[in-house]
């Protein structure tokens, strides 16, 4: 059966109300896996361009809700079951773009950060969580057709979807406080802790040539979905 509640995560109170409605349709079962996915992106934006309102926003609906959502679904996590010896899961959507190693081409300052805030969070929720045999992870699902991977997106929301289950399956409590793409690959989150040769920052460089001062370029690039976030 699937059940919708809408809440708006940049407002504190309603993530509480949120956890509140979970746990009493949960009828003292415990929660298996959150997965914090809602996130907010301005596409690409260079520093010329950056506008507190957006830093603010990106943080309050990339990091912070995240942050929130966790803490206040603490107690059904702790009662959470899964395979491999954890209890409950946290699944943090991140991106390859909050990849400080992987940034070769600049800009993106309100999700850059935002999103690499949120890996610092998942490494701290990992520590601060090992007691309670909650694992928690960064994920990038991977280039997808959303509203925000676009149209030229290779992966189907389904594909994508199916990816992130499987490797969710198989998490343990070793993969807590790391980075992951969907395939299970273990990506990089800072400038030194990753010696393979990947691809990203190569495809990412062929497909963005941005001019800070054409405002146009940018929209057309937005509107061809050549970025992936
Ligand atoms: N698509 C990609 O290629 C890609 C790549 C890397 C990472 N990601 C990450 O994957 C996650 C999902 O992205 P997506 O591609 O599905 O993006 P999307 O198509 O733009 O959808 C974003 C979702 O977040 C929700 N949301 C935004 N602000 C919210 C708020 N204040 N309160 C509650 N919900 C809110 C939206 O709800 P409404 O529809 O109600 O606004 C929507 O359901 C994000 O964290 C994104 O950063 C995506």
């Amino acid at each position: 059966m699937d059940i919708v509640i809408f809440a708006d995560l940049k407002v504190a109170a309603d993530i509480n109300e949120l956890a509140n409605k979970v746990t009493l349709m949960l009828k003292g079962h415990g929660l298996d896996v959150l997965i914090n996915n809602a996130g907010i992106s301005s596409k690409f934006t260079k520093l010329k361009l950056v506008k507190e309102k957006d830093l603010t926003e990106h943080f309050g609906v990339n990091t912070i809700a995240p942050i929130l959502m966790t803490k206040a679904f603490l107690p059904l996590l702790m009662n959470g079951r899964n395979n491999n010896g954890n209890n409950g899961i946290v699944v943090n959507m991140s991106s390859i773009l909050s990849s400080i190693k992987e940034n070769t081409t600049g800009g993106f300052y309100p999700y850059r950060t935002s999103k690499a805030a949120l890996n610092a969070a998942t490494k701290s929720m990992s520590i601060d969580l090992k007691k309670d045999n909650i694992t928690v992870i960064s994920l990038h699902p991977g280039w997808v057709k959303t509203d925000m991977g676009g149209t030229h997106a290779p992966l189907t929301v389904q594909a994508a979807v199916i990816n992130i289950m499987k490797f969710i399956e198989n998490i343990t409590p070793e993969h807590s406080g790391l980075f992951y793409n969907s395939d299970g690959e273990e990506l990089p989150c800072d400038v030194d802790d990753y010696d393979e040769n990947d691809s990203y920052d190569e495809e990412f460089n062929d497909l963005v040539t941005v001019d800070d001062d054409l405002p146009i370029i940018i929209r057309w690039t937005m509107e061809k979905s050549l970025v992936q976030f």
